[in-house]
């Protein structure tokens, strides 16, 4: 099925107005404009604010509704061209404005590298990250700086001057088909890791956005479903993590998402984009809607959204055309609103340094990139169980059996508009859909041959877990078995949480052969593991990437250590979760329907299980390490307006490795969504025997609940226990702390 009739779009065909007619071609983003005392809006030692206004005053009315404007820029069958001017197999394409030195915007997919929609498979590849949720898993907000940096450069070598990356929709919902994209459960630790990794792609002077903007937490229903929520609890979770990563990040635009929240589209909804996010935020960039998001055009324009985008092949109709002209001559929408749309758009143009620095596309360095993804990916990958030290794998295991997974060719990637080609071709095909959401890629790093690079003494062989029997008859005599099983998520669906294929059946024939078994997953998100009891470890490595292969075999053998931490809860069964159903018929794509949010408010993921008393399977926070770590000392003060906590961390095991020592703070008057938020984090690198002092500031927010009455937070005076440990359900020490009552602005806060 292709992408266009997933979204179940009607093809707008009014290509009357050709891109080319009204503006410029991708020319004009190939050489800087000189600034001449006629363009003074190109002097770049005026502020981004004083050259948007100069600039919007030269326009002409044609040009600003340029501008707003957005094309599609990949081919979709017979029924949409894209025009000649978007790079091929693009997600967009907005003419720039020659006459005034403004550069067409060139967009591209997504937060794991430049992903194509369509085009000769060579010229689409390019290096890709591990999945959202695996550099979440880092709890490293530097790498997923660096990666970000690094896919950004790719963009901009690329000729992409706008990444749509930064995708941050909270973990409401495990079974949500495009959790791969995201940063997990908690919008403190979503905040930092999406934040850094935007603040690192617009280090390449480009534009980054962040979305989808907001509570977009399911994909079955996703262009129609109501997301039902009050204030106070959206404000307290899904919005958070988004004004977390915004003050961290400072993205140049805003992707609104196709569904629904209380009643309005999110791409028309005055709630999200002009009181919270323009208003309340005093965000200065720019709104764009997803492809296919845009409902209407005096409605949006006045609740907030400044561009429509891939208009022509996505959309109703084109909105931001004949109908919003319309309303601008029947004064519906205010000429003012439509100079403040082009100026937030040139804004982020001048602010980013796309207009100085124009992109252009350049050799990329892969060699070099491959060590960026590698370092996030085995960073990413999470030791979920471990008995008797099965893992890392000894040097003295003489006959090793890897079973499942395709592990003998390469690693799985998550499907849909972020899928990167991989470098070197598609490891397996013929399996999973052929067109969108798929085709189902595997990157050609093989987890089988970095093993056996690494383990030249032992006797390593692979099955590939088609037949069971057989499986579990090499298993059976084998030191130590690996079976590698995979769960495909991708856009437009979304995943039950058991794995397919028979492969449950499979993990418990072999582990039922022989008990020093362990399973490796390659999957979006959390899955259930009916067979747990029986093997002897689990490691979550999710989609890894481009060096997937690699990072799983550096991991496995502990040339480095296990030291990804889960970003979500995995449950132990899909009755603990605030839907046991997942609501909306996947056939049914155009039927209207709400999803209860008010079921779980704030407490989302570890906080409805903490609020519950549900055991998961794996707490939020968890990830074993090869070596063992003490935390002492805590201390906790509350001086002026900061609260403070510092520990210290030793490492007590045998070998050098990596501690997350996680803080989580609980109100003694209780009165929060759950019983406990995550107040901090620290990924401190330490040798066998060393330690070192951990000091960590609270964000004030966590501290606060919103507060309608004085449309801004509040902390409560009274005692806060602060909890430090290993995970959200581990507690390594306690210490209270007294705090003063806090109000507290509504808008961004620097960091
Ligand atoms: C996705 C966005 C993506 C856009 C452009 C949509 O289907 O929801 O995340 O950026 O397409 O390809």
């Amino acid at each position: 099925m292709n992408r266009q009739s997933w979204r179940g779009l009607t093809l707008a065909l009014m290509l009357g107005a050709s891109a080319g007619a009204l503006a410029s071609t991708a020319a004009c983003a190939q050489a800087p404009a000189a600034a001449p005392a006629s363009r003074p809006w190109l002097d770049p030692k005026l502020d981004a604010d004083a050259r948007a206004d100069l600039a919007v005053k030269a326009m002409t009315q044609d040009e600003k509704l340029t501008v707003i404007f957005g094309y599609f820029g990949a081919d979709m069958g017979t029924k949409y061209k894209r025009i000649a001017e978007a790079l091929p197999g693009s997600a967009g394409y907005i003419p720039g404005i020659e006459r005034l030195g403004i550069p067409a915007q060139f967009q591209t997919d997504a937060g794991v590298g430049v992903a194509t929609q369509g085009g000769e498979p060579k010229k689409r590849e390019r290096t890709s990250l591990p999945s959202g949720i695996a550099s979440t898993a880092t709890w490293n907000p530097d790498l997923a700086q660096a990666g970000g940096a690094m896919i950004g450069s790719e963009a901009r070598d690329s000729g992409f001057n706008v990444m749509l990356a930064g995708g941050i929709n909270l973990t409401r919902e495990p079974r949500n088909g495009r959790n791969f994209e995201y940063g997990g459960e908690d919008p403190w630790l979503a905040g930092r890791m999406v934040g850094a990794q935007i603040k690192g792609i617009q280090s390449n002077a480009i534009v980054s956005t962040i979305k989808h903007y907001a509570l977009n937490g399911q994909e079955t229903g996703r262009f129609v479903l109501d997301a039902k929520i009050g204030e106070a609890d959206a404000r307290t979770s899904d919005l958070l993590a988004f004004q977390f990563a915004i003050e961290d990040s400072d993205p140049h635009s805003v992707m609104c998402s196709y569904n629904r929240v209380n009643g309005d589209y999110a791409c028309e909804n005055d709630f999200l984009l002009n009181k919270v996010l323009k208003q309340d935020w005093a965000y200065k960039g720019y709104v764009m809607s997803d492809w296919g998001a845009t409902h209407s055009g005096a409605k949006a324009v006045n609740a907030g959204l400044d561009q429509e985008s891939g208009a022509e092949a996505f959309d109703k109709q084109t909105f931001f055309r004949a109908p919003l002209k319309d309303a601008l001559a029947k004064g519906e929408v205010t000429q003012a609103r439509l100079d403040d749309m082009a100026r937030r758009i040139l804004r982020s143009l001048f602010a980013s340094g796309v207009v100085e620095k124009p992109v252009k596309i350049t050799t990329i360095d892969y060699a070099a990139h491959a060590k960026v993804t590698r370092a996030d990916a085995e960073e990413g990958v999470v030791l979920l169980k471990n008995d008797k030290g099965l893992l890392p794998l000894v040097a003295s295991a003489k006959k090793i059996v890897v079973i499942g997974g395709h592990a003998d060719v390469g690693v799985l990637s998550g499907g849909g508009s972020s899928q990167v080609y991989p470098i070197g071709g598609r490891a397996v095909t013929g399996e999973g859909p052929a067109s969108w959401p798929g085709p189902m890629i595997y990157f050609p790093s093989s987890p089988l041959k970095a093993l056996k690079a690494r383990l030249p003494g032992a006797d390593i062989q692979f099955a590939d877990g088609k037949d069971k029997a057989a499986a579990a008859k090499l298993a059976a005599g084998a030191d130590v078995v690996l079976v590698f099983a995979t769960q495909w998520n991708g856009e437009s669906f979304d995943s039950p949480l058991t794995l397919e294929n028979d492969q449950d059946a499979l993990i418990d024939a072999v582990a039922s052969a022989n008990a020093k078994t362990v399973a490796v997953l390659e999957t979006g998100g959390p899955v259930l593991m009916p067979w747990l009891s029986k093997v002897g470890g689990v490691v979550e490595a999710w989609y890894p990437g481009s060096e997937g292969g690699e990072a799983i075999a550096r991991v496995l053998t502990g040339e480095v250590d296990a030291s990804g931490r889960l970003p979500v809860t995995f449950p132990a069964s899909l009755d603990q979760l605030p839907r046991p159903t997942l609501d909306g018929d996947p056939k049914k794509p155009d039927d209207l329907f709400a999803v209860d949010y008010t079921i779980e408010g704030a407490a989302v993921g570890y906080k409805w299980f903490d609020k519950k008393g549900h055991q998961p399977l794996f707490a939020f926070g968890h990830g074993l390490s090869y070596t063992t770590f003490a935390y002492e000392n805590l201390k906790a003060e509350a001086k002026g307006d900061a609260l403070t906590v510092s520990f210290d961390v030793k490492n007590t095991g045998k070998r050098t490795g990596k501690a997350v020592p996680q803080v989580y703070v609980s109100p003694k008057a209780g009165g929060w969504e759950a019983p406990q938020r995550l107040a901090g984090f620290k990924k401190v690198e330490l040798a066998p025997g060393a330690s070192t002092k951990v000091t960590l500031t609270v964000d004030p927010r966590l501290l606060a609940t919103w507060n309608e009455k004085a449309h801004g937070w509040s902390v409560a005076a009274g005692d806060y226990t602060l909890s430090l440990g290993a995970s959200s359900r581990d507690t390594a020490a306690k210490a209270d702390v007294a705090v003063a009552a806090r109000s507290l602005p509504v808008g961004l806060m620097k960091p």
